[in-house]
């Protein structure tokens, strides 16, 4: 364990951009996206566009730490690696392709009550816990499958969404997600989000700079997973390794219980050091927001009208000391509260996550939604349309937001949409 995953505090982002800035503000001025960069950030717009770009304000030393973790996000590992003994993927990048959302997704189960929403006290059926691992090696014998026709199981899907813009996510100071919190508390429409408190599970790590409690006090702020169970990258990197693909780390020691009993697998003890971990969590802080068009005036108007934007806030100021300086201290246009909404009976999964409950849902932030085929948690939705149709159920708190929806016209409704694709 070094330092070596840390980002120079000093990163001369200011000189260069005090430098560029005539040519900048240019490029910037075309690049704008509803007005959510203020003036002292030039955006530099990229001839390219994808969905696996690093930051734009960007040093070499941060291209090359990109690269590095970009390669282990798409490696594969086999049983030498210490993939196993039960697994689901072979690679992050399966379920997360050229980090956009899917195609690969996780089964979850969980035992129902017989309204078929609400979680269960017991969930002592599930021996195994409440994940499909469909694939064995390193000499397992059985896989985690979902139970035939236990009638009070409930088995839902959740598709890899998109890690890009994720950096962003992180960065974001817990005063504004607490300020979306206590603001939505006084609304008369439903809405009404709540934090996520989460405890941090990992091992204490006096080098990992990202959070701003120290490991071991619990409370923090969950912002990753479609429940916002886990408050940081890298422990999200740690427990993907563990949970998707059985790779241990000093974060996520332990092989996830299986049937066979096994405690190790094809390679003895941690397969993988912290230096690794971090790796893959700073490519994921270094991904770039998909470069945004110009929207037209309609669609922000619609999209405010419609309340959309109570949940799917535009823009929130990230934390001045986050360690990664071109995101420290700004505007982060994620369209997120980060906040769980009661997303009622329809979307609901049956699964607890820390304290959400089955109809809970972290307001997905709306990045990179072009580069999607399937939308929503679980994938239902095969067109936006559909998935903002799904925000509508007995208990949503999106049914006020949902009737305004309705009730434009269908050409502002186009526009709407157009202009959520755009993001
Ligand atoms: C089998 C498919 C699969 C594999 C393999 C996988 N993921 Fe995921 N990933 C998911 C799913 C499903 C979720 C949502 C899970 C949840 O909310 O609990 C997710 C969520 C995430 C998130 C949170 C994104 C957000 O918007 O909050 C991050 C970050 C992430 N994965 C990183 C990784 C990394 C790094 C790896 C490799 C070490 C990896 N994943 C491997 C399926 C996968
Ligand atoms: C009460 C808060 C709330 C309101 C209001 C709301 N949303 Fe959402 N939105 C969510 C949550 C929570 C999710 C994630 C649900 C899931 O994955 O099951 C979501 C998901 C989405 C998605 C899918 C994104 C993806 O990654 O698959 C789109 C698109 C979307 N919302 C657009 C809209 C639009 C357009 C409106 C206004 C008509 C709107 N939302 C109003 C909370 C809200």
């Amino acid at each position: 364990m070094t330092a070596k995953h840390r980002f120079p505090s000093t990163t001369p982002v200011q000189n260069i951009w005090s430098m560029r800035w005539l040519g900048a503000v240019v490029l910037a001025l075309a690049g704008l996206a509803c007005g959510e960069k203020s003036d002292s950030e030039p955006l530099t717009v990229k001839a390219e566009d994808g969905t696996d770009l690093p930051l734009r304000e960007t040093t070499p030393e941060l291209q090359a730490r990109f690269k590095e973790g970009d390669a282990l996000f798409d490696f594969t590992y086999n049983e030498s690696d210490g993939l196993g003994p039960l697994y689901i993927r072979a690679a992050c990048s399966s379920c997360h392709q050229s980090a956009g959302k899917g195609p690969g997704a996780v089964q979850k189960m969980a035992v129902v009550e017989p309204d078929g929403v609400t979680s269960s006290e017991d969930q002592s059926a599930l021996a195994w816990g409440h994940t499909v691992r469909p694939y064995k090696t390193a000499g397992a014998t059985q896989t985690i499958q979902a139970p035939g026709s236990a009638q009070n199981v409930k088995l839902s899907l959740r598709v890899g969404p998109a890690v890009f813009g994720r950096g962003y996510l992180e960065a974001i100071a817990d005063s504004e997600i607490e300020r979306m919190q206590a603001e939505q508390s006084t609304r008369t429409d439903g809405i009404h989000g709540r934090v996520n408190r989460v405890t941090y599970h990992s091992q204490p790590n006096p080098e990992q700079p990202f959070h701003t409690h120290q490991p071991g006090q619990g409370n923090l702020i969950g912002r990753f997973g479609v429940k916002a169970r886990i408050s940081t990258l890298d422990e999200f990197t740690a427990d993907a390794m563990q949970g998707d693909m059985g790779i241990t780390s000093p974060m996520r020691p332990a092989e996830p219980a299986n049937p066979d009993g096994l405690t190790d697998d094809g390679k003895p003890g941690t397969d993988v050091d912290l230096a690794r971990v971090n790796a893959v969590a700073d490519y994921m802080r270094l991904l770039e927001i998909p470069k945004r068009a110009t929207p037209g005036a309609d669609g922000p108007r619609l999209f405010a009208e419609a309340r959309c934007s109570v949940c799917h806030v535009p823009s929130l100021q990230t934390r001045s000391d986050y360690p990664l300086a071109p995101l420290a201290g700004r505007d982060a246009p994620v369209y997120s509260d980060l906040l769980l909404h009661d997303m009622g009976t329809g979307l609901a999964d049956g699964m607890v996550d820390e304290s959400a409950t089955s109809r809970e849902w972290r307001t997905a932030p709306l990045i990179g939604l072009r580069f999607f085929t399937t939308y929503l948690h679980d994938g239902r939705a095969k067109t936006l349309r559909e998935a903002v149709l799904a925000h509508q159920g007995p208990g949503s708190e999106a049914n006020d937001s949902l009737s305004r929806f309705q009730q434009l016209s269908s050409s502002e409704q186009s526009a709407l949409l157009d202009f959520v694709s755009s993001l």
